[in-house]
């Protein structure tokens, strides 16, 4: 399913097979996609052997037992190891998922782990995200108001309030995105599932009064018709988020403000 983009002309060659680490009985092999921009080298795959019985259960746990016991150049991006900042993000045995919230017992074989697929990657399992936080920011992911604020609170009714469940919990991992064929292709324009479910989020927002202009914004043969309903992100949420009926429900409302 997951394709992963090569910077032309290169490929990724077999690289070290670290060694076993002594007296260990219970161990789990890792591969794992290596690639630094100062050695002007192509990428390679690096094994390496965990201790599990020294190691937690999840992929994160092992990767981090690898760069504190054996390779400290290896570089990922962690932060709360509870699946909640969202930066641990990575394609792991073929599918984009959190590396903290992934068990290696769900794992048959080998470990392997990549960056994102079709993002440039800055190092190892680092993706370049600064286009994906780009888009999000255009969706104005705020409450937009023309009225007076009130003296206290905007306030929202219970049943209001619940329409922004299954929304309002996505954590920005760009899972989704990186795993929506359209946005491989056209990532420059099409804005990807991850930043459309903000703007879903926003749009259904009954505090929010820019219903009009967001739409506007999103009325755009590229920023929002690129989805095909080919479904890849609601597959690949860790959150159980479903983006592709958030886009879904943008089309909708399209239709409707036309009629
Ligand atoms: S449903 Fe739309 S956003 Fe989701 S993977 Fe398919 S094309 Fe991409
Ligand atoms: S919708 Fe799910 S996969 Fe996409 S960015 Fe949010 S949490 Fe991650
Ligand atoms: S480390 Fe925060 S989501 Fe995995």
């Amino acid at each position: 399913m997951v394709e992963l983009a090569l910077p032309k002309n290169s490929k990724i060659t077999q690289g070290k097979v670290w060694p076993k680490p002594e007296g260990a009985t219970n161990l789990r092999e890792y591969r794992i996609y290596r690639w630094s921009p100062d050695d002007g080298k192509n990428p390679r795959i690096d094994t390496y052997y965990v201790d599990m019985d020294d190691c937690g259960p999840m992929v994160l746990d092992g990767l981090l037992w690898i760069k504190n016991r054996i390779d400290p150049t290896l570089t990922l991006r962690r932060s709360c190891r509870e699946g909640i900042c969202g930066s641990c993000a990575m394609n792991i045995d073929g599918t984009n998922t959190l590396a903290c919230t992934k068990g290696v017992d769900e794992i048959d074989g080998p470990v392997k782990v990549y960056p994102l697929p079709h993002m440039p990657v800055v190092k190892d399992l680092v993706p370049d995200l600064t286009q994906f936080y780009a888009q999000h920011a255009s969706i104005q992911p705020w409450l937009e108001t023309r009225t007076p604020a009130p003296e206290k609170e905007w306030r929202q009714s219970h049943e209001d309030r619940a329409k922004l469940d299954g929304l309002y919990e996505c954590i920005l991992c760009a899972c989704c995105s990186t795993s929506c064929p359209s946005y491989w292709w056209n990532g420059d324009r099409y804005l990807g599932p991850a930043a459309l479910l903000q703007a879903y989020r926003w749009l259904i927002d009954s505090r929010d009064e820019a219903t009009g202009e967001r739409l506007d914004h999103l009325e755009d043969p590229f920023r929002l018709y690129r989805c095909h309903t080919i479904m890849n992100c609601t597959q690949a949420c860790p959150k159980g988020l479903n983006p592709a009926k958030a886009i879904a429900e943008i089309k909708k409302m399209m239709v409707e403000r036309r009629v």
